[in-house]
């Protein structure tokens, strides 16, 4: 029977996740998909400041795609500071955060998780999508008292942008591409247009969490990832091994690389495929998604290194086609087979 909640928001939010205390069918995924056995394995934990971090960086992206940063410069209070504007924002009743209610066609704003459109069953997920300031959204929400929100966001932004930059310099300059020739890196003013999202995601407690996902596995259209959560959820998945839990070091970031980067190098980078199960507690994380510009030609000849011997595995392509392509495409690999030479 239709309630008032299916009709009024669920190509929004798919449920009122506070009142329920099962999981609906529509939440429902197969067993195989969600329940996986412990292998015990860990992704790396990386210091950067360890004069050895760019190579350990390096490894970890060419065998598992993600790591966790420890002493990654972010400073402890915006990572403080960020999760509690998330907080705030996703205790407000649905009325309210539907003021800032993402658009049928946009593609910022409150709602339900942007890779939704690629599956038919439903994630336990609700989330803000951001690009760039946050400052009308904040007003939306809390027409008197917005500038705490947004300035948090700004300022959360400007620190992963610096971070994100570190590490893509380190990969960049591993494949041998120059990174000088590049007009949008390290621009402060953004002006080339970077494609940056920031993402916030609310996991709300789960009455049964081996019959859903909080995520589907996908892999992300971006060069790095990075993710700051303060509890586990995060899956990713390593061949031959299987789905392996990452248990968020106190302080660490994680880092996670995208499709650009497998595609720039060729495939010798693994852009990592990850999932989220959910738990009986709140889950909150918050995801930056470092990209090139959208004219921007992702093509695995800018790398140097690629030699005589070497052919380019992939296509060039320009990153906006790249993201309409993956936009439709129901299988994360399938993106790649599409543009294999
Ligand atoms: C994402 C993502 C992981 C997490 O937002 O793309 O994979 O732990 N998030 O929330
Ligand atoms: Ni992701």
């Amino acid at each position: 029977m239709a309630t008032p909640w299916d009709q009024a928001y669920k190509h929004i939010i798919p449920l009122d996740f506070n009142s329920v205390n099962s999981v609906p069918d529509s939440f429902v995924w197969s067993q195989s998909d969600v329940i996986q056995p412990d292998n015990g394995l860990f992704i790396p934990i990386i210091d950067l400041m360890d004069s050895n971090a760019p190579k350990l960086i390096v490894e970890a992206c060419e065998t598992w795609g993600v790591f966790q940063l420890k002493n990654h410069g972010v400073r402890t209070k915006i990572m403080e500071d960020i999760e509690s504007e998330a907080r705030k924002l996703f205790d407000l009743p649905i009325d309210q955060k539907l003021k800032a209610v993402r658009s049928p066609d946009g593609l910022s704003g409150y709602g339900i998780v942007p890779i939704q459109s690629l599956f038919s069953t439903f994630m336990w997920h609700e989330g803000l999508t951001l690009f760039g300031s946050a400052i009308d959204h904040a007003k939306a929400l809390w027409p008197h008292d917005y500038q705490q929100f947004s300035d948090t966001i700004d300022e959360y932004q400007s620190q992963m942008k610096a971070l994100a930059e570190k590490v893509t310099g380190i990969l960049f300059r591993a494949l041998s591409i120059p990174v000088e020739d590049l007009n949008w890196f390290d621009d402060p003013t953004n002006r080339s247009g970077c494609n940056l999202a920031l993402q916030l995601n609310s996991y709300p407690p789960c009455p049964e969490p081996t019959r859903t996902l909080g995520l589907a596995p996908h892999t992300d259209t971006s060069i790095v990832t990075i993710l700051q959560a303060k509890t586990s959820g995060l899956q990713v998945f390593k061949d031959g091994v299987g789905w392996i839990p990452v248990e968020p070091e106190p302080e660490a970031i994680i880092v996670n690389l995208g499709d650009f980067t497998h595609l720039l190098s060729n495939g010798r980078f693994i852009s990592v495929l990850h999932r989220v199960v959910v738990k009986p507690i709140q889950r909150y994380s918050m995801g930056y998604f470092y990209r090139p510009p959208k004219d921007f030609v992702v093509s695995p000849l800018l790398s140097k290194d690629l030699g005589p011997g070497e052919v380019p595995r992939y296509r060039s392509i320009i990153a906006k086609e790249y993201h309409e392509l993956k936009a439709n495409c129901k299988h994360y690999e399938k993106a790649f087979s599409l543009i294999e030479n």
